[in-house]
């Protein structure tokens, strides 16, 4: 089958990830499947192969940059190409001063470190065809900090300020660059966060739609974030 568009989803076995890949896939894309638990990843292919698109599953831990690295040039070779990455992956835990070290530093290995090597992994092939996309799913976590969080806010203030550096990097070449800041979001990982049901969440579909407007704009048109509150949030707290 030819392969006319191709993008590569990160964090694609649950949650926003893989609504986002489920959309890409009906939009016609090829796309890559990327995250640690190969079972949920076979049956998502199995998904999307049955709507008549095609899945790659490339399974890695984003803390192993050779891992990254080999997946993503697996995908590459495969697709032939890369239009897009959905660079999603993440974790969320609690924390602040009493955070472990070891949480602490999973937190910066999984959403800093392990976002930038798959962008140096696609980079040199984006860079080729001058021409591609860099969507990175941060936090509104990654722009207002909460002591409950703080580990987590740091991981993605880290993120949020790479984002700008990657937008500015970039922006003489044919590579877009946007981040994509939502607060709490209806998945696993918001579960019990806070005091609001799942109908007053964001839900992954939000997300989906903000992803399908980014990629709508014209190639002289770029947009470095976008964040999207959860309006029950807001009424509540006050803090938009
Ligand atoms: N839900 C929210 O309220 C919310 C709000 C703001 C931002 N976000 C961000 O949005 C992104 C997606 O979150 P979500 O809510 O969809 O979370 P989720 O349901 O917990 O899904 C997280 C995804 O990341 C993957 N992942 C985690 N660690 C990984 C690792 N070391 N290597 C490769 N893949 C890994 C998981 O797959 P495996 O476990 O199979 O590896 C899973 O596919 C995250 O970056 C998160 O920080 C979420």
């Amino acid at each position: 089958m030819q392969i006319e568009k191709s993008a590569l989803v990160t964090g694609a076995s649950r949650g926003i990830g893989r609504s986002i890949a489920l959309d890409l896939a009906q939009q016609g894309y090829c796309v890559g499947l990327l995250a640690r638990t190969l079972e949920d990843l076979n049956s998502l292919a199995e998904e999307i192969e049955q709507l008549g698109s095609q899945a790659i599953v490339v399974p890695a831990d984003v803390r192993d940059a050779s891992a990254v690295h080999h997946a993503v040039t697996t995908f590459i070779k495969k697709a032939g190409k890369i239009d897009l990455l959905v660079n999603n992956a993440g974790i969320l835990k609690e924390g602040c001063s009493n955070i472990s070290p070891e949480d602490f530093a999973d937190l910066i290995q999984t959403n800093l470190v392990g976002a930038v090597s798959v962008i140096q992994a696609v980079l040199p092939s984006m860079k080729e065809a001058d021409s591609g996309a860099i969507i990175n799913l941060i936090s509104r976590s990654g722009k207002a900090a909460y002591p409950q969080v703080g580990g987590y806010s740091a991981s993605k203030f880290g993120f949020y300020g790479y984002n700008e550096a990657l937008f500015k990097e970039l922006a003489d070449t044919g590579i877009r660059v946007s981040a994509i800041c939502p607060s709490f979001t209806n998945t696993e990982m918001a579960q019990g966060l806070k005091d609001l049901s799942p109908e007053e969440m964001i839900q992954p579909e939000d997300v989906v739609k903000t992803l399908r407007y980014l990629l709508s704009l014209s190639k002289g048109a770029s947009i470095k974030e976008i964040t999207l509150t959860c309006q029950k949030h807001v009424a509540r707290t006050l803090e938009a």
